[in-house]
């Protein structure tokens, strides 16, 4: 063997190295020529019968040679690599089913109580905020509620060690909202409640409210009319009819409270509305010039109103116990997507 031969066998195993198409030719390529028993092995067997001028010459071409085809190798390993990782990105069926995660619906607490925040969204009303745990003062003093009224009772309210409650409707939202803010006041107060209520079908200790409160010069109960009327078509339909019944709170003066022609018979009378065609929905009223007095407003007069998610969402969704909307049951929660 001579040096122009390796020099032949180079480029012999260099193109054999360039064409292998797979890990496994390049494999063959290079046990074929690095090999324990490989072409290069055998060249270096045959310098010891080179003359002695020729040994380094070819003892240098056979290091080139293995030098150049371990290159070779490196290289087009990472090629098939990456190239073998393209097909098998080309290769994935977008159209076999995936792994499908279910999405949860929303609960029919939070849907009623964004409706109905839409609603008023759209009259100018804004969201305002309260603490749950509130002080007799905002829930009870502030809100004109004398101190022999039965609502403050232990049994009917949730006290804390240190004096503070348990809120037992959002009203005192009313009251933090006009003394931090000056008049006028449009918004809506959504909000969670307690009351020492044993539950059962209609009634649970937590439950939900959405408060409202309108002030300005001039404000009338004409006012609290029309926007609770547009409310109502807003909230059950066009066909919806309100009802106003004097009634008494001890914030508002005068007081009312509001029925809606029942959405299932449409005010014909059915099982729901006990036969009477109407369904008691909210208590409202024109704010007690006392509570404009506790928070410092004069010159002004507004109505306010509060009504109880769950109730709409019963009647609204035909759910006979108040306490499915707590136990968080999926196969309940998804009838409403
Ligand atoms: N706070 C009352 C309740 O929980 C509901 C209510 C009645 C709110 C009249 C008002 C209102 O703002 O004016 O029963």
């Amino acid at each position: 063997m001579i040096a122009a031969d390796i020099s032949k066998l180079k480029e012999l195993a260099l193109s054999a190295a360039a064409q292998a198409a797979s890990m496994d030719e390049l494999e063959s390529v290079r046990i074929e020529y690095m090999g324990r028993k490989g072409v290069i092995q055998d060249v270096m067997q045959s310098l010891k019968d080179c003359s002695p001028e020729d040994r380094p010459g070819m003892g240098k071409a056979a290091n080139d040679l293995k030098k150049a085809l371990q290159k070779k190798i490196d290289e087009r390993r990472i090629i098939i690599e990456t190239e073998v990782e393209s097909i098998r990105d080309k290769s994935f069926d977008f159209t076999l089913p995936g792994q499908w995660h279910s999405l949860g619906s929303r609960h029919p607490i939070s849907a009623i109580t964004e409706r109905i925040t839409e609603i008023f969204h759209t009259l100018g009303f804004t969201v305002a905020d309260g603490p749950d745990i509130e002080d007799t003062y905002h829930n009870f003093d502030a809100l004109n509620t004398p101190v022999d009224h039965p609502s403050r009772d232990e049994q009917d309210t949730f006290y804390l060690d240190n004096g503070n409650l348990l809120r037992c409707h959002t009203s005192p939202v009313q009251v933090r909202y006009m003394e931090s803010h000056s008049p006028p006041v449009r918004i809506i107060a959504p909000g969670r409640c307690y009351r020492r209520d044993t539950p059962d079908a209609t009634h649970s200790a937590n439950f939900h409210q959405v408060e409202g409160l309108y002030v300005d010069k001039n404000v009338s109960l004409a006012d609290l009319k029309g926007t609770i009327s547009y409310f109502a078509r807003q909230l059950m339909g066009l066909k919806v009819k309100t009802r106003f019944r004097p009634h008494f709170f001890p914030f508002t003066e005068p007081s009312v409270e509001v029925d809606f022609t029942c959405h299932v018979c449409s005010g014909a009378g059915c099982r729901v509305c006990k036969n009477s065609g109407w369904i008691e929905i909210m208590g409202a009223g024109m704010v007690d010039p006392n509570v404009f007095t506790a928070v410092g407003y004069e010159n002004v007069t507004g109505y306010a109103f509060g009504m109880g998610i769950e109730r709409i969402a019963m009647i609204m969704h035909g759910i006979q116990d108040i306490r499915l909307l707590y136990e968080n049951d999926v196969r309940f929660l998804r009838q409403f997507q």
